[in-house]
């Protein structure tokens, strides 16, 4: 029987630390690997093939280092990686290991916060061309309409400290009114990208009254609750001491300055080259 070990957290970069500080505050006892692939961050313009390869080769480092439960908390990872990875790959290099997504979680449950029935999704261009949340939505809440709106500057302004910038409020104001032409009835938008929530308060600014504005961090924080609950024989293999560890594929200094902002906390990271690691 293989020893405890930390609930793995994977994020092309900082994006998944939004989700990380949820799940700590819902589920503390447990240990936390957070890995953040900053290195070849951003994914959401990369081919399908590229974030499979970057992302089977991350989950192949948490199981190296113990994990049984590897959480894809990036939405561009899940959307693009996770069903190869649970049904090609972990049947033959892990078979008793799980790596869950943050897509399945929220399209479980964003039927219920609408009363148009209509919802707006502002992603990753990869996470919109995958098509994942209107497939994954209408398996939960078949009359639900979904409005896609790629957003492909809100990554680099938030990566780059400019998510109180100027630039963020035009491009926040040019993809907020692209989405509300194409559904002038949506009264949900669901940020579905881990970065997205530091964009909150100026997307707020902008949004049409009477819309609610969900991120994914207590969702899917809630989910997995549900999940350990349901699974004890992984939440057995899951080790309750407390403790948090980051790593990152970049530079750990970049790492520490931005994470707080995204975690809330200030933390110190390692560096881990993959390749060798792997190796
Ligand atoms: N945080 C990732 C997500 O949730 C996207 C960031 C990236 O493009 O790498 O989709």
């Amino acid at each position: 029987m293989q020893q405890p070990g930390p609930i793995g957290i994977f994020d092309s970069g900082y994006g998944g630390l939004t989700i990380l500080k949820e799940i700590v505050n819902k589920l503390p006892q447990y240990d936390y690997l957070y890995l953040g692939d900053s290195a070849r961050a951003p994914y959401g313009n990369r081919s399908f093939d590229t974030v499979y390869h970057y992302t089977l080769q991350c989950v192949n480092w948490f199981f190296k280092q113990g994990c049984s439960l590897v959480i894809l908390a990036c939405n561009t990872a899940s959307a693009k990686a996770l069903r190869t990875i649970q049904q090609n790959d972990l049947p033959r290099i892990a078979p008793g290991k799980r790596v869950l997504g943050v897509i399945r979680p929220t399209a479980e449950i964003i039927g219920n916060f609408s009363e148009t029935e209509s919802v707006g999704v502002l992603a990753t261009t990869g996470t919109v061309m995958s098509e994942s949340y209107p497939m994954e939505i209408a398996k939960f809440f078949p009359e639900i309409k979904v409005y896609q709106e790629a957003c492909p500057m809100w990554v680099p302004l938030v990566e780059n400290n400019e998510y109180e910038s100027d630039g963020a409020d035009y491009f926040i104001k040019k993809n907020l009114r692209t989405i509300f032409e194409k559904g002038e009835d949506i009264d949900v938008i669901l940020l579905a990208c881990t970065h997205y929530p530091l964009l909150k308060a100026k997307i707020e600014e902008y949004l049409p009254v009477g819309v609610k504005l969900l991120s994914q961090g207590e969702i899917v924080a809630a989910s997995l609750a549900d999940y350990l609950h349901r699974h004890p024989e992984i939440e057995s293999r899951c080790r309750k001491n407390g403790q948090r560890e980051f790593y990152t594929t970049d530079s750990t200094a970049d790492f520490d300055n931005h994470a707080s902002t995204f975690f809330g906390e200030k933390l110190q990271s390692r560096h881990v080259d993959l390749d060798a690691a792997i190796s």
